[in-house]
């Protein structure tokens, strides 16, 4: 069964767009898009006894993912959802686990929304790829715009970990670094689009990046036999993840593949240094203000401003959830007790989550027994070092 990819729809105005071009931002209003599909359509054959037999990666729930006919694929998706026994016995959680999305192509859970996005790049005529990236999502462009035969221009901040741009230039991208943050860099991304003839890539400025990632939140239908955790803790910069997720479940629900209604409480975790998304929850605000000098050593999570402010914001509200910072210090140690309570080698924004689910545990917000998922969105094997830990 092929996509039922129907249009594009304005996630602020009653503006809709032709999936079948290339589209950006709402033409009308610079929004973002969001895809729509025909989940009557698509229920009819994505099913739990379907989706037994079908292949072992994102590219399973065809029906709801754009371009599906022809994807580009090197393996992402259906990562582990380990059980965290000890990590949860460490925290005084019961039920804990982690989903571990270092295991995708190109160690981060970027490779699932490079894969939708360039392959619709490459179905709708692009040959020039530019974007932005603290790092991860520059890796997976680069190794998807390598399979795509496309070329990759990179812009990233000057103090991005090395790994990182060796990575990039191995695939073949072009690399440039630049002064400042990633909102920095993605302002001569768009300084150069006409000029270069690039199609800009940047997550939720084309729609396609949200819908690769929302597949982590099928994933954890699929893999909690159809029923969802009752808490998700994602780290959050550009917050496309937590947005995927949210649309997932609600198209789950409206495709009837949930065994009952009740979706989870989403906690955006940021750093001390660099949260502005939880300031803008604390103070009620619908939109967030740009974090000025932002610094944590969690490269993903240097996100000064996202475009998708306000689909985090609502995200977290319509759920009844939280948006919590903590230390880099504290991020630390939680990388190093998931590696050493569960062999998981994440990357520091999954030692965020580690951090915030024992901070909410002890406020009380989350309760023992509930079900929580963290999630360790990249591997740990890509930062040079962690604060504190000395290494002979
Ligand atoms: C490992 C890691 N975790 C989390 C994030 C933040 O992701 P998102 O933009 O979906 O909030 C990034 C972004 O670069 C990342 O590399």
């Amino acid at each position: 069964m092929p996509s039922t990819l129907e249009r594009l729809d304005c996630s602020r105005c009653d503006a809709t767009f032709d999936a079948g071009r290339l589209n950006t931002l709402c033409a009308d209003c610079g929004s973002v898009l969001l895809a729509r599909y025909d989940l009557e359509r698509a229920a009819r054959t994505l099913t739990p006894s379907a989706l037994a037999g079908r292949r072992t990666d994102q590219w399973r729930y065809e029906e709801v993912l754009p371009g599906s006919h022809d994807p580009l694929g090197l393996g992402e998706g259906m990562t582990p959802l380990h059980e965290a026994g000890a990590l949860g016995r460490a925290l005084g959680l019961e039920r804990l686990f982690v989903k571990d999305e270092s295991l995708n192509p190109t160690g981060s859970f970027k490779a699932r929304g490079m894969a939708a996005a360039v392959t619709m790049a490459r179905q709708l005529g692009v040959r020039r790829l530019a974007l932005p990236s603290a790092g991860n999502a520059g890796g997976a462009a680069a190794a998807y715009g390598a399979l795509a035969g496309m070329q990759v221009d990179l812009f990233l901040p000057q103090e991005t970990p090395a790994p990182f741009r060796f990575e990039a230039v191995v695939y073949g991208a072009r690399v440039h670094l630049a002064p400042g943050d990633i909102a920095d860099c993605g302002a001569l991304v768009r300084e150069g689009t006409e000029r270069e003839g690039w199609f800009d890539l940047s997550t939720l400025k084309e729609p396609y990046r949200l819908e690769g990632k929302k597949t982590m939140g099928y994933e954890l239908a699929e893999q909690l036999d159809w029923t969802l955790p009752d808490v998700v803790v994602y780290p959050t910069g550009g917050g496309t993840g937590l947005i995927g997720m949210w649309k997932a479940f609600a198209e789950l629900e409206r495709m009837g593949l949930l065994r009952d209604a009740r979706r989870p409480r989403m906690v955006s975790v940021q750093a001390d240094g660099c949260a502005p998304i939880v300031r803008a929850f604390e103070r009620g605000e619908d939109t967030a203000e740009r974090w000025k000098d932002p610094w944590t050593y969690a490269s993903g999570l240097r996100v000064p401003a996202a475009v998708g402010d306000h689909l985090i914001l609502d995200a977290l509200r319509e759920s009844d959830g939280i948006a919590i910072a903590v230390s880099d210090e504290r991020m630390a140690e939680g990388q190093l007790d998931m590696a050493r309570c569960e062999g998981i080698f994440g990357a520091p924004e999954g030692g965020a989550t580690v951090a915030a689910a024992r901070a909410l545990t002890e406020r009380g917000w989350i309760r023992p027994g509930e079900r929580v998922v963290l999630f360790n969105t990249g591997s740990g094997l890509k930062y040079p070092d962690i604060p504190g830990l000395d290494v002979p």
